[in-house]
């Protein structure tokens, strides 16, 4: 299967002050290589912080990538002019986490559907609709005579955010990158919203980068699942496989804090995985998550592990596995 978006050692800083005239870099995405194939969803998980949205947005070309390759349906777009990426507004959408920020709250739905429609120059009137009753159907909005005449503090939160995954879908996108988009919405509404995304991806096949920091909604919608903690991609894998037996401490972290239905039963993420997670001006050499990991070993603060398969369709980056694949420096790495 061919990748839709691949990265190739991407990196994403941003610049922040500190004190008057000094500047250090934020190293947010700090050099991951991943891909996303033809109508899979790859889930990305981490705890809050750790570069998922910076990831997310760079692929999308939101924020510009300070190093490495990007690479969108086989043609390296990294360092296209943002005039000459007019197509990738169309052809790649972003569904963010707050429907309440991310739609105008003076429009009805009518008028909130067909502005990118506008945007994009599809002329005919009757087109418009006809497209927007459609998309509307599909994310299950109904009767949707009615719902294009509501406004936005008509709807819940749930089916807001259905109007913002139908807009997504309405130009017809190959790649949308879905950034937490229920955990905002009310808890008895996830599992339906994200059962209609994983029915609108099969319907359109879509690649979707389903950006999470809730483990266990991976499972309904994403063929593989990539963990990432600050800055860098540690395992990935099939979903199942990385759920039922994650290889890196740190997944074995995330998924051992997952609720418990039992409440005797559950730990809380800081019992499992103590400490805080250091920052991203100055991670730590080494592996990043030696400094708090319990199976942790000399090699880990010297050397960088590199993510390599250790199972079939798992990868992992942890010297546990192995000591021999150390993360070479790139060039212009200050670390
Ligand atoms: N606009 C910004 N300016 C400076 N630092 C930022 C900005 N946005 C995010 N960061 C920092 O970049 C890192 C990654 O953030 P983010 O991508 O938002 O993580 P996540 O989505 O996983 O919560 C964090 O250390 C965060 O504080
Ligand atoms: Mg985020």
């Amino acid at each position: 299967m061919s990748s839709i978006v691949e990265t190739r050692n991407l990196r994403m800083y941003y610049t922040v002050r500190q004190g008057l005239f000094k500047t250090v870099p934020v190293k947010a995405v700090d050099g991951v290589s991943m891909n996303i194939k033809a109508a899979e969803t790859l889930a990305l998980v981490g705890e809050s912080g750790c570069g998922k949205t910076s990831l997310g947005r760079t692929t999308l070309r939101l924020l510009e990538p300070v190093s490495g390759e990007l690479i969108f349906k086989g043609k390296d777009i990294t360092h296209d002019s943002q005039q000459s990426l007019k197509w990738l507004r169309r052809d790649a959408q972003i569904i963010f986490q707050d429907p309440y920020s991310s739609i105008n709250p003076y429009m009805n739905i009518h008028q909130i559907m067909e502005e990118p429609l506008i945007i994009h120059k599809i002329e005919d009137a009757d087109k418009r609709t006809e497209m927007i009753y459609r998309a509307l159907e599909e994310v299950r909005l109904y009767p949707v005579d009615e719902v294009v005449r509501k406004y936005p503090h008509m709807l819940s939160g749930g089916q807001r955010q259905r109007v913002t995954f139908a807009r997504a879908l309405l130009l017809d996108p190959t790649y949308i990158v879905a950034d937490e988009p229920v955990s905002m919405i009310d808890a008895s509404s996830r599992v339906e919203l994200l059962q209609i995304l994983s029915n609108l991806q099969k319907l359109h096949n879509l690649s979707i980068l389903y950006i999470t920091h809730d483990i266990s909604t991976a499972k309904y919608v994403s063929n593989r699942l990539a963990v990432m903690y600050v800055g860098k991609m540690v395992e990935r894998g099939d979903v199942l496989k990385v759920i039922g037996k994650p290889l890196h401490p740190y997944t074995q972290g995330l998924i051992a804090s997952v609720p418990d239905p039992d409440p005797s039963n559950r730990l809380s993420y800081r019992e499992v995985i103590p400490g805080e997670p250091p920052n991203a001006i100055n991670p730590p050499a080494g592996c990043r998550f030696h400094t708090r990991c319990p199976h942790v070993m000399p090699i880990c603060s010297e050397k960088e592990p590199k993510l390599i398969e250790i199972e079939q369709g798992q990868d992992a980056a942890c010297f546990l596995y192995h000591k021999e694949f150390v993360e070479e420096e790139q060039p212009g790495d200050k670390r």
